[in-house]
């Protein structure tokens, strides 16, 4: 089989983990007899600092020409502490997913058995976790308009915003993904006070008489499952919310994982898919070669299945990781005695393939 993929690294950690899941689909395909050919693009405050702007047409044409996209991370903390700032990197990744259409955005958390202590909570809470959240990505507060200041300033205001088209196109995905899980959805929202809520939940309850489905459908408010994320994260198995909920409870169940370095993500339209760790640029560690590349590598595996078919390679990926956590071997997140560094983590994924 022979693809194109666009590789973005971006800022931080981001060129340094993807480098290492660029080794790990080299191996795959040597070994699986496929052609993968890469092609790099700018994106974040790598893009600004190179052309003025954080998502530049080429690296879009790019995209656009490519079968997949690997991404890695954006953000500067120059950026984040100039509030005034023209452009941010961050607006990059967002008119990235907007002008791709990457409208769903997946991220499954399941706990590694050999992590299991590496986890500040409970091993009997934690243990054999597996659930996914389906985040709406290009609707609700990150996009609706007006937005802006007014009163010279002296207040600003985001407007968040919903159509009924943009919920059902990602209920449907999660009603699929559920249909191949253990078939029960809960969506998250704050139907108590907000009237886009208030629209996620019937938009979600006409979908379900419509189809008459074998899906268990509960609905939960967003401060209550930040508490049941913790306090009970077995009951979960598809999460369905928003945008902004959606960014935010990934990051709180990331924790019962062991590291959110180990996390893939994968962000879906109707043309093309980007494939990216959950974590993000990590400023601290940029360069010293110590971040975890697993979320990176993760997110070939899910590139593999979902957008090439190619199951059998992607197995092959999950399986070399579990092998390689399974020998103690890992980054300083998560392994205390002799942490691996970033590239000699790859190498050891890529030896177990
Ligand atoms: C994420 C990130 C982005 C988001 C930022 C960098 C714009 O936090 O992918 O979760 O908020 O969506
Ligand atoms: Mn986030």
């Amino acid at each position: 089989m022979k693809k194109n993929i666009a590789v973005l690294p971006g800022d931080g950690v981001g060129p340094e983990v993807t480098m290492e899941a660029v080794k790990v689909l080299e191996k795959i395909a040597e070994k699986f007899n496929h052609k993968f050919i890469f092609k790099e693009g700018l994106i974040g405050a790598i893009a600004i600092d190179k052309t003025g702007t954080p998502y530049p047409d080429e690296t879009h044409q790019l995209c656009l020409k490519s079968d997949a996209v690997l991404f890695g991370a954006i953000g500067d903390p120059k950026y984040d502490n100039d509030p005034k700032a023209k452009v941010r990197p961050e607006q990059g990744l967002l008119k990235m997913r907007k002008s791709l259409d990457l409208y769903v955005n997946l991220r499954p958390i399941k706990t590694f058995p050999f992590l299991i202590n590496q986890s500040p909570l409970k091993p009997e809470i934690i243990k054999g976790v597996d659930f996914i959240f389906v985040r709406e990505l290009t609707g609700g507060i990150y996009f609706g308009k007006p937005r802006g200041r007014r009163k010279n300033g002296e207040e600003a205001f985001d407007t968040s915003t919903y159509s009924r088209k943009e919920i059902i196109r990602v209920a449907k995905i999660a009603f699929d993904l559920a249909m191949k899980r253990n078939r029960k959805i809960t969506v998250v929202d704050k139907a108590n006070v907000l009237e886009t809520s208030r629209l996620w939940r019937e938009t979600v309850q006409d979908q379900m008489t419509n189809n008459s489905s074998p899906i268990t459908i509960e609905y939960m408010f967003v401060d209550n499952a930040a508490m049941q994320i913790i306090k009970n994260p077995r009951q979960f198995d598809v999460i369905l919310t928003e945008n902004m909920f959606g960014d935010i409870l990934p990051d709180e169940a990331s924790v019962i994982t062991g590291s959110i370095g180990m996390l893939p993500s994968t962000s879906i339209g109707d043309k093309i898919a980007l494939y990216e760790p959950i974590h993000g640029s990590y400023p601290k560690a940029t360069g010293k070669n110590t971040a975890n590349p697993i979320g990176s590598i993760l997110s070939t595996a899910m590139m593999l299945d979902y957008s090439f078919g190619l199951k059998k390679e992607s197995q092959a990926v999950y399986n070399a990781v579990e092998k390689t956590l399974n020998n103690g071997l890992g980054t300083k997140d998560i392994v205390d005695k002799d942490p691996l560094s970033t590239s000699d983590l790859g190498n050891a994924i890529i030896n177990f393939i």
